[in-house]
């Protein structure tokens, strides 16, 4: 809460400084080089693959026969990008389509598998190649942690103890041997395990109270078995993900938190889910590349609604966690905007311009923030899907400016947040107003010093002068991420449209001048 308190006071500030006084002077960001703060934990930097349109088929499945290189049936060009961001976590299956996933029918000989249809996302023929094997197969080809949600809505405890006990179990089990006869003798580790997705909407529309009897039972009975994750205060156990707030509802936050403060020995959770994305309404109609100015200004001060939201959530969970136990986990957010002309019904496909590389900043900063809560979120959704990392048509495949983010961010995995003050200033367009700049600092896993900047003014750039107070300067140096257009996107055709450039900060007397460009995001080491 102190740190947030330092950013609204000084939002604070600068609105009774005005906007020009802010804006034409030289803003001093103190970044309080003695003081540390929570760790920032890597795994807000996790991601959403789920089937839906061409996020798994097409995006990392191609199939073992496909002429796209691959490893058994996984794309090699999406597998080294992701790998190069280290992404923490992979949440999967779904979203919706996860209360209607039956797992059994994505095991076992691939031309035996059942084929269905996915009535979430377009009607699209479901011929689950890419069933529990091949996820197990693409998290560990990128290193991540493996985030798996059972399906609560439409299965029973049985079905999603018998998956669980199949992903886990040694072979001294008869679900190890099935597994191991299926091609894989080792149990895998399941890093979290969400009980159910969106109960409240597409995973059964169950009243808060209903859905914390399901997450008792199912808390209860989806028993990890692996070996290397068991006993308390081991750092690899499974966390248990429920189903929490849908945005401003409070009504999930309330009675899941309630039910944790009052359990019993029987069931717990690790974590608390919400979801919120940054839309102005839906069904969504902004256009992710034709926009100008004002819709710019409303998706960026649409998505500082984040920090509130969590705001508002983390004081109803301190009510009955104050100790901060249980993390807030934000397992989808990211833009959505209306889909792509041409692109199918129900595929959720959408460019990725500048404006989602500072929409994707600004809300690392706000998890960073409140590190305290915030231990993990999910960017929705990794590949083809929403605020994508990756696009891909066929064997072309490009980055986006979100992904560049995601790389500029890497020093900030489990980096140690340094509290700093500054005067934000203030953008504004017609009636809409936001901070013009926004600030955070960290210290990596080494003790070096990072500073993330982003100026959210599209039209003017931001002196600063950034004060560290006890440290001997030498070199302010690293990357910065703009372009000519806050809607300049990457395309197959011109992939590097808006990729980082290296950037350096000034060192004068000690301090590090920086002058932010208009509508960038920047990475600052200071050695
Ligand atoms: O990410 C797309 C969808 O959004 C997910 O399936 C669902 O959980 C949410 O409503």
């Amino acid at each position: 809460m102190k740190f947030r308190s330092l950013f609204l006071g000084a939002l604070m500030a600068a609105a009774t400084l005005g906007p020009a006084a802010a804006q034409d002077s030289t803003i001093p960001v103190t970044v309080e080089t003695g003081k540390k703060g929570p760790v920032i934990d890597r795994h807000i930097f996790g991601q959403f693959a789920e089937h839906l349109g061409t996020g798994i088929y097409g995006g990392v499945w191609v199939g073992k026969d496909s002429p796209i290189p691959n490893v058994r049936g996984i794309r090699s060009d999406v597998v080294a990008a992701l790998k190069a961001i280290k992404v923490p976590n992979v949440r999967w299956p779904g979203g919706c389509f996860a209360d209607e996933y039956h797992w059994r029918d994505g095991i076992g000989d691939p031309k035996k598998r059942r084929v269905t249809v996915n009535a979430n996302w377009g009607g699209s023929i479901e011929d689950n190649a890419f069933g529990t094997h091949e996820f197990f197969d693409f998290a560990n080809q990128i290193g991540a942690e493996a985030y798996v949600s059972v399906n609560v809505g439409s299965g029973t405890y049985q079905e999603a103890a018998d998956w669980v006990a199949y992903m886990t179990a040694d072979t001294r089990n008869t679900a190890g041997q099935e597994r191991a006869a299926n091609g894989q003798k080792e149990p895998w580790k399941i890093g979290f395990l969400g009980i159910g997705n969106e109960s409240w909407g597409c995973g059964g529309s169950m009243r808060p109270e209903t859905y914390v009897d399901e997450l008792k039972r199912f808390g209860r009975f989806t028993r990890n078995y692996n070996p290397a994750q068991q006993g308390d205060g081991n750092p690899q156990a499974m966390r248990r993900i429920a189903v929490g707030p849908d945005d401003k509802d409070t009504r999930y936050t309330e009675a899941v938190m309630k039910a944790w403060k009052e359990r019993d020995w029987t069931w717990s959770i690790e974590g608390l889910s919400m979801h919120s994305y940054t839309v102005i309404k839906f069904p969504a109609t902004y256009d992710s590349v034709n926009f100008g100015e004002k819709e710019y200004a409303e998706i960026t001060k649409a998505t500082l609604r984040m920090d509130d939201l969590i705001a508002m959530h983390s004081a109803i969970m301190d009510k009955y966690d104050p100790d901060r136990k249980v993390p807030l986990i934000i397992d989808e957010w990211g833009t959505w905007y209306a889909k792509l002309p041409g692109s199918p019904e129900g595929f959720l496909q959408q460019q990725n311009s500048l404006r989602d590389a500072i929409v994707a900043a600004l809300n690392f900063n706000i998890f960073a923030r409140h590190a305290d809560r915030v231990r993990g979120a999910n960017i929705a959704q990794m590949v083809n899907v929403l605020q994508a990392m990756i696009l891909t048509d066929k064997e072309k495949m490009v980055l986006t400016p979100t992904y560049y983010v995601h790389k500029m961010y890497l020093p900030f995995q489990d980096a140690t947040f340094v509290p700093l003050s500054y005067d934000a200033g203030q953008y504004q367009f017609g009636d809409i107003r936001m901070p013009r700049v926004d600030a955070v600092a960290a210290r990596d896993t080494t003790g070096k010093l990072w500073i993330s900047l982003v100026n959210l003014d599209p039209n003017r750039a931001a002196a600063m002068e950034l004060k560290l107070p006890g440290v001997r300067v030498r070199n302010a140096a690293g990357q910065m991420l703009t372009a000519a257009k806050v809607n300049s996107v990457n395309s197959f055709d011109k992939p590097d449209t808006v990729v980082p450039r290296p950037f350096r900060g000034n060192v004068v007397n000690g301090t590090v001048k920086v002058d932010l460009p208009a509508k960038s995001v920047v990475m600052l080491a200071i050695d």
